[in-house]
């Protein structure tokens, strides 16, 4: 089968600059959340008109694009894929502003096309709020589609209405989709009227009407992502995954987390990200696009494009941006930021660091406040760390710089040469002691002040 997704419409209520289709639910444009439907069946093409330009940025290499310009009516949309239209095979279509669309409920569609060897198969629902639908009107086993505002009074009354989703064999389409008129009260090319002359042709009833709902307005885009994250905390919950409070927990539809984990409150979990067993996610805790194994403990911290490996604990306060990748049993505390960094095997930066464009081996300690000094205005520089050694706290590694294995830098040192393995490495100011300095000072002061 093939898919045709319809998304050159033009979306006014959503009184936006940008098209429709492009915004998001739980962080993923709702065309892409068409796609990634329409991938599970076959090859994918667009139809994109309004805004073209901009809703292009946002679909796979892998989907063929066609232009619909101006916009003339469904009908024509697809008239316009007319190429991708195979005459030996059949043709699934979708919109782009119906983003909730479950795979089980497309195969029920395929099953019923097969079954009856169908021209035509349309998906329909029943509303007792029919307005703005077209109305499915049965007569003598043939099936029309009535749209709204050309209905007769009594066609008004039919409470069953068009989706617009089906599936159209091929065959028939390329047979029959040039001989589609305009000449209805909206001056427009419909993909409906297809219905009507189809021989064989049947229709599947969707029990549960949010899988169709459009997104009109920003009220409607709020609502259907809150459906949408319903749906997905239940079906980890359902899996093994304990939600402890779901009304405050945010996960992505391309979130994928094991048994056992438990994510707390106030948690937001999006992009691609795996989750591992065993885990314990939050509270208020924000993971984009990363990689963690079992048994991590993460508190209170921002990571983004990040790879964490097993029974390693973050946070709280922690920021670990992309590239930071993290080996088993690494302990990052709070007000510690990495970036492009990579940290060995139990080695530990627990408090007030930053590690950027630096590879740390294993069982390092990293001080507190220690900074890799990693930018100098112009072009960033590494820093490497050797296993075993130990950053005296408020270090600061000028990069580029090596320091050695198992070596030792001085608390509050200027890193600024490499340092061999097992030395101590001091840059800092030596101390100096003035004996009774300060005692003499304060009676200096106090006659001072006698005098006035
Ligand atoms: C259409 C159906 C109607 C059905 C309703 C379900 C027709 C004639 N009517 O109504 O029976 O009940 O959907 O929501 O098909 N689009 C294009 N190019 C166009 C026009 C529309 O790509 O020229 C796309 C839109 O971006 C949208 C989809 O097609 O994704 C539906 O368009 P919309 O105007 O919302 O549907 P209606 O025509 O009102
Ligand atoms: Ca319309």
């Amino acid at each position: 089968m093939k898919v045709l997704i319809l998304a050159a419409g033009l979306g006014k209520r959503m009184k936006s600059k940008y098209p429709k289709v492009i915004h998001k639910i739980l962080g993923k444009p709702m065309i892409n959340w068409v796609i990634d439907l329409a991938k599970n069946f076959g090859e994918v093409g667009v139809v994109i008109g309004h805004k073209a330009e901009i809703v292009k940025n946002f679909l796979p290499d892998d989907v063929k694009i066609y232009l619909q310009e101006p916009q003339l009516g469904t009908g024509h949309a697809v008239m316009c894929a007319r190429e991708f239209i195979s005459v030996n095979d059949e043709l699934l279509v979708l919109y782009g502003d119906v983003p909730l669309l479950r795979k089980e409920t497309v195969e029920k569609l395929r099953k019923e096309h097969s079954e009856k060897g169908n021209q035509v198969t349309v998906l329909t629902f029943v509303t007792e709020n029919p307005t703005g639908y077209g109305r499915i009107v049965r007569n003598d086993g043939k099936i029309r589609i009535v749209e709204d505002k050309d209905a007769s009074h009594e066609e008004k009354q039919i409470k069953e209405v068009n989706s617009g989703i089906y599936i159209f064999s091929g065959k028939f389409l390329h047979e029959n989709i040039d001989s589609l008129k305009n000449n209805n009260a909206q001056g427009e090319y419909y993909l409906t009227d297809l219905v009507g002359i189809a021989d064989k042709v049947s229709t599947v009833l969707l029990e549960d009407v949010l899988e169709v709902s459009g997104v009109n307005d920003r009220v409607q885009l709020a609502e259907l992502e809150s459906i949408a994250r319903q749906r997905i905390l239940r079906a980890l919950m359902l899996s093994g995954v304990t939600i402890v409070d779901p009304s405050s927990t945010f996960i992505g539809p391309d979130v994928e987390i094991e048994m056992d984990t438990v994510v707390h409150p106030f948690t937001i979990i999006e992009g691609k990200t795996k989750i591992g067993q065993d885990c314990e996610i939050g509270p208020y805790t924000h993971v984009v696009d990363s990689v963690i194994g079992n048994n991590v403990k993460i508190i209170r911290s921002e990571i983004e494009k990040s790879i964490i490996e097993s029974e390693v604990s973050i946070g709280p306060f922690a920021r670990l941006r992309e590239g930071t990748w993290l080996k088993e049993k690494v302990k990052i505390g709070n007000f510690v930021e990495t970036k492009k960094a990579t940290i060995g095997k139990n080695s530990k930066a627990q408090h007030l660091t930053y590690l950027g464009d630096a590879t740390v081996g294993e069982n390092v300690n990293v001080g507190a406040g220690t900074i890799t000094c990693n930018y100098d205005g112009y072009r960033k520089h590494k820093t490497y760390i050797g296993d075993g050694a130990f950053i005296g706290s408020n270090s600061s590694l000028v990069a580029p710089v090596k320091i050695g294995k198992g070596a030792i830098t001085g608390a509050g040192s200027v890193i600024t040469e490499d340092v061999p393995d097992d030395s101590l490495a001091l840059g800092r100011a030596r101390q100096v002691i003035k004996e009774g300095w300060a005692k003499k000072k304060r009676e200096e002061m106090e006659n001072a002040d006698n005098k006035e």
